[in-house]
């Protein structure tokens, strides 16, 4: 492994739909790692700003809601690759994945008191080491100094089909077109917002996930660490 001068953290980087959640729990799991979903973490705090009907745009209203927020990550319950999410006493595990929510999501994190807060609880997560950070920002903002960043990409349309067939095998209906603007959409907001762009770390590994699998990304990645 790396020189014990950095953080003992792998960052997972990269847009939606790339397969990050798959792979960096299958990561977390060869290593013994704990994972760290920090987009659940945005998804909740959306379905709390949004629940509590609080101007997205009035910053001190959504730090003053935030003040007081409980958050509970869960490993993820058998057949399901999501962790399971605890907010404010209440279990919000599959409220916070529907596709509307990401959008949610994509626009609260757009906001400096979100980021402030969810960076801070996500340093104070990852103080003791032996984690696996997945998100957008982990390895440029949140965990700078961990020992390995990867940034994982695909195609859009790639991407798309990925989540259709997710979506399909959980009963849900697809419209394709929809499906597809939205990701580009998301795509563009959260490589545009100011704060914390999902962008490539410079010391990165870039990974194409679009022609790989689960297991040769996980291995790649795997080789790469250990
Ligand atoms: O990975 P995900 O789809 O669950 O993330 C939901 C949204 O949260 C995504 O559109 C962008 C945001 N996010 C972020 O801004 N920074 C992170 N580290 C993780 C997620």
């Amino acid at each position: 492994m790396s020189p014990d001068t950095k953080e003992k953290i792998v960052c997972i980087d990269g847009p939606s739909g790339v397969g990050k959640s798959t792979i960096s729990r299958r990561v977390a799991a060869s290593l013994s790692f704990t994972y760290l979903d920090t987009g659940a973490m945005y998804r909740a705090v959306a379905l709390k700003l949004k629940n509590a009907g609080v101007d997205l745009e009035d910053n001190d209203s959504v730090r003053k809601c935030l003040d007081s927020i409980s958050l509970q990550l869960l490993p993820a319950s058998k057949g399901s690759d999501d962790v399971g999410v605890i907010l404010d006493g209440c279990d919000v595990s599959a409220e916070i994945r529907s596709p509307e929510m990401a959008m949610v999501a994509s626009a609260a994190s757009a906001l400096p008191a979100v980021r402030e807060k969810l960076t801070r609880m996500q340093q104070e997560i990852g103080k003791k080491g032996k984690i696996v950070a997945e998100g957008r920002d982990t390895g440029t903002v949140v965990f700078p100094g961990a020992a390995w960043k990867f940034y994982l990409d695909a195609d859009p349309a790639v991407r798309m089909q990925r989540r259709a067939d997710q979506l399909r095998s959980q009963g849900k209906r697809v419209d394709e077109e929809e499906l597809l603007a939205m990701i580009i959409k998301r795509d563009h907001d959260d490589k545009s917002r100011t704060i914390a762009p999902l962008c490539k770390a410079v010391d990165a590994h870039v990974i194409d996930t679009g022609l790989l699998s689960i297991d040769e990304v996980s291995n790649a990645m795997l080789a790469i660490i250990i």
